[in-house]
């Protein structure tokens, strides 16, 4: 076991340092020499297919369900076509609208889930064709869809999922990219944009990696002495909160509330009390003011605000108490990076704790009942 932890202490923290490398992974071979577009090869939907889509339905659970989330925003904005996320045990159920005319987005990382596996079956017995975008190769998830787009993440153990979650990212904007292109929704000069963005992603997760170990490691004390935590933000940062609190809570079993900075004050305000840590993400610039007049009203209430933003912007310092700077990237990309210092205060916080990290009480990596 030791071994396989390749000098770390935990799977989690090994998989957690393995993400540059699998982002370099997902990327490798699918973005044209010339950055023009993104070489989808194993997606065999036709340009009349492509052209027909006019809804997209994206269904998984857990942590790839957050990744779900990430991709409304994304495909939204970039194709300008509906889409619904949906946990998987709650599409199967509901009788969903899909038909023909609906492309169903699959994501899970072990392919083998059941309730995602049958909402794919349901999926495609209504006429939908189904992208799946999973981690392991001939899962059954694999082997049941019609095209598959592989993250190439290799072996994931830690259940809290990490390097997982990162590549599903890629395989949304690499689809939405592929797509994009088909339909001719995304001009050339923002086409190329993007790809030397994403590009750059690899390196920029090894420099959050190297610089904010120390930083995160003292940050997480802070779950030494309390029990619940808050997470906000809007738009894409909201769903990176969602994925932040879901790690914290699947692996320390500190209560971790994620809420749509707008929203706050319809609910989560009145526990917002003295010192409670709240983690803010701030890398929206369309929404960056309207977040820092909710962290306004959260620091009103006396809480401790710690910022997750991009380097160079000195707003953000006049209003928390912290920040995590990340490195700069497109707003659209943010997730990718943001996620990782949170993943990071997460496990961190575990180890503190005392906390099985890896094998978290009453859950498991693949959950193949219902
Ligand atoms: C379990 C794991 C989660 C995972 C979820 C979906 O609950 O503990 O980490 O996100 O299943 O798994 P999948 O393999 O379908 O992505």
């Amino acid at each position: 076991k030791a071994a396989e932890k390749g000098g770390y202490p935990h799977f989690m923290i090994k998989e957690i340092n393995e993400q540059p490398r699998a982002l370099r992974d997902i990327l490798t071979g699918r973005i044209a020499p010339d950055f023009s577009g993104v070489d989808l090869q194993e997606v065999s939907l036709t340009a009349e297919q492509i052209k027909n889509i006019r809804k997209i339905a994206v269904v998984a659970c857990g942590t790839a369900y957050h990744a779900g989330i990430v991709g409304k925003y994304v495909m939204e904005k970039m194709l300008r076509i509906p889409v619904e996320v949906d946990i998987a045990s709650e599409f199967r159920y509901r009788n969903p609208l899909i038909d023909a005319h609906t492309l169903t987005v699959i994501i899970s990382q072990s392919g083998e889930t059941a309730d995602t596996l049958a909402a794919l079956k349901e999926a495609k017995a209504r006429g939908s064709r189904v992208v799946a975008i999973t981690n392991v190769v001939g899962s059954s998830i694999a082997r049941e869809a019609h095209d598959v787009v592989y993250t190439w993440a290799g072996p994931e153990i830690a259940v809290a999922s990490t390097k997982a979650y990162i590549t599903q990212l890629l395989g949304i904007y690499l689809l939405t990219l592929f797509l994009g292109k088909e339909l001719g929704r995304i001009p050339a000069g923002e086409m190329t944009d993007i790809l030397h963005h994403l590009y750059q992603l690899p390196k920029q997760a090894q420099d959050i990696l190297d610089h904010l170990n120390e930083q995160l490691n003292k940050m997480a004390e802070i779950f030494n002495q309390w029990e619940d935590t808050f997470f906000v933000g809007r738009g894409l940062d909201y769903a990176v909160a969602l994925e932040g609190s879901l790690k914290l809570k699947e692996i320390s079993y500190v209560h971790a509330e994620a809420y749509a900075a707008g929203e706050l004050k319809h609910g989560t305000l009145a526990l917002i009390v003295k010192d409670v840590p709240v983690l803010a993400l701030c890398t929206q610039p369309d929404v960056f003011e309207k977040t820092v007049s909710n962290i306004k009203e959260i620091k009103a209430r006396e809480a401790h605000v710690i910022g997750v933003a991009f380097e160079g912007n000195k707003e953000i310092g006049k209003s928390v108490d912290e920040v995590i700077y990340i490195p700069e990237t497109l707003p659209l990309l943010a997730p990718v990076l943001t996620v990782i210092p949170l993943q990071m205060l997460a496990y961190y916080a575990s180890v503190h704790r005392g906390c099985d990290v890896d094998q978290p009480r009453n859950l498991a990596k693949s959950v193949t009942v219902e």
